[in-house]
């Protein structure tokens, strides 16, 4: 089983491409709404709420997590990496991955590319993870920030086609826009919710990928090169959803975002 990890309802963003791409496999998706946004949260709190929410999936069964979520991937996957799975999981065939390394991949890539837009929350702006990566791959690469705080609730609120959100969005985007980026990245998993508006804005001239469509072709690499974790198709998939807050409202909300029926929603406490 594969586990799909976000603060809210942004991750099914990703859930979304991967359930297209990948549908014969089961799935668990878990969203934190209860403590969402994580954005403008410390360090630590991400870290911890991003171990616990690791460790309830891995209860339930999942031998993969990827956190659909750029603020857990920028605040918290490496010291899950690197300490938190080795101790606590010592020599099981787990893992858990995130969404900013192929996103970087795909922008880093592009023909002629020379400057770069980023577009995320507090938190992943002000790591400089996508500024480090890119860079890794192509020093030469002008980047250029926006941190976008409201979105997240907005979006959590259900207010995607409203005139405020919209114009909030343009606010957030204008900058960018005039500094001519050539790509913009989406930081942040509840965004492309408002894709069609901001590649509206940015432009045909703007590269603006769909980071759920990124990540789910990552995804199919990773489980070819990863047998060992024993991931497999079944001949009845499901797809589980868990919310820490209310599961009416995640399930009216997520149904709505993720264009298909939740069969069932069900409140956890991490
Ligand atoms: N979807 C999360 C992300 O990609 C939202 C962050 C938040 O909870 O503030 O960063």
């Amino acid at each position: 089983m594969i586990g799909i990890f976000d603060s809210g309802l942004g991750g099914l963003t990703i859930l979304k491409s991967i359930l297209k791409t990948l549908p014969d496999y089961d799935y668990t998706y878990l969203g934190d709404n209860a403590r969402a946004p994580y954005g403008n949260k410390s360090q630590e709190i991400i870290y911890r709420y991003t171990a616990e929410a690791a460790d309830w999936l891995f209860q339930r069964g999942c031998r993969l997590i990827i956190l659909a979520c750029n603020t857990a991937s920028s605040k918290a996957l490496r010291q899950i990496q690197r300490e938190y799975l080795p101790s606590k999981y010592t020599g099981q065939k787990i893992n858990v991955l995130g969404v900013i390394r192929p996103l970087v991949e795909e922008v880093a890539r592009l023909p002629k590319i020379e400057r770069v837009g980023i577009i995320g929350t507090k938190a992943t702006v002000g790591s400089q993870v996508y500024e480090t990566e890119l860079h890794k791959l192509n020093p030469d690469l002008k980047v250029f920030s926006q941190t976008a705080p409201l979105l997240v609730p907005l979006i959590e609120e259900g207010w995607i086609d409203k005139p405020e959100t919209k114009m909030i969005l343009k606010k957030y985007l204008r900058p960018l826009k005039t500094k001519q980026v050539q790509a913009l990245i989406l930081a942040c998993t509840h965004y492309p919710f408002l894709l069609p508006e901001i590649r509206h804005f940015m432009t045909k001239r703007v590269a603006v990928p769909d980071p759920g469509e990124i990540v789910a072709q990552s995804l199919i690499n990773y489980l070819q090169r990863h047998p060992e974790l024993n991931i497999r198709p079944t001949s009845g998939p499901t797809v589980r959803f868990y919310t820490t807050d209310d599961p009416v409202k995640f399930k009216q909300l997520g149904e709505k975002f993720l264009g298909r029926k939740m069969e069932s929603v069900d409140k956890i406490e991490l």
